[in-house]
């Protein structure tokens, strides 16, 4: 069986969620951080090396401030909550996009749990926070121009947020809807794409499990033939 490295997710439908269970969509993004523990915990049981995780968008500042905040008081309570936990089970955290826009408070508990599970080796979880790909792609590009070093595909790779992370296999979105909502552009280039109409919260590890299991058959050719 053909396992992925790296499988990534847009975890979407969290406030269509609330709002089908009559509650807000605040309820909705209470559920869904519930789920990702589980995920975690099948990817880890599949063996997975790395889990990037779609968390808020370049865009989503565009939401209303109340659900920003809330957002921002769920992951700061998420990580204080679970730090311990990730250094026991030997998970290493990454977080990838521009963190400069978040409270201070909560920019610190990532950098600092990033720094005690650096060296951990059963699985990579990568969070995305206030990422963007075009923004990632135009900083890129500067960076490499302005230290002349030459524009090529090694070299962009090299100097994403991703660097030394090898692209993600499978991206898996859910929340029925059939785009790609600037993440990852450049590294999903060869990448198979699982969109599924289940809400976030309703996603299971075994749906989770499925999806690795169906992979193991696809043939990729990568533009030859086989
Ligand atoms: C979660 O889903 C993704 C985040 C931006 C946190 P949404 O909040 O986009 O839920 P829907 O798509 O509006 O249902
Ligand atoms: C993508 O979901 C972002 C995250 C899951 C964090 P959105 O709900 O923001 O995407 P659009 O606006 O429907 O494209
Ligand atoms: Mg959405």
């Amino acid at each position: 069986m053909i396992l992925p490295k790296h499988v990534a997710i847009i975890m979407d439908g969290n406030g269509r969620w609330g709002i089908q269970k009559k509650k807000s969509r605040n309820y909705g993004h209470s559920k869904g951080i519930k789920v990702v523990e589980n995920i975690i915990e099948e990817a880890v049981s599949k063996k997975i090396k790395y889990l990037t995780l779609f968390t808020f968008s370049t865009e989503n500042w565009k939401r209303p401030k109340s659900e920003i905040r809330f957002l921002i008081s769920i992951l700061e309570k998420y990580i204080q909550k679970e730090l311990n936990n990730l250094i026991k089970k030997k998970i290493k955290l990454k977080i990838i996009g521009n963190l400069d826009k978040f409270p201070k408070s909560l920019k610190l508990k990532l950098r600092n749990a990033e720094k005690l599970t650096r060296l951990n080796k059963k699985i990579q979880i990568i969070i995305a926070l206030n990422y963007g790909s075009k923004e990632e792609i135009i900083n890129t590009v500067k960076k490499l121009n302005n230290s002349s070093i030459s524009i090529n595909e090694k070299n962009i790779s090299d100097n994403l947020y991703t660097k030394n992370i090898p692209d993600p296999e499978i991206l898996i979105r859910t929340g029925n809807r059939n785009r790609l909502s600037n993440f990852l552009l450049w590294q999903l280039s060869y990448t198979e794409i699982y969109f599924v109409s289940k809400l976030w919260p309703d996603f299971t590890r075994k749906d989770f499990s499925k999806i690795i299991n169906n992979f193991s058959k696809v043939k990729r050719n990568f533009g030859g033939i086989k």
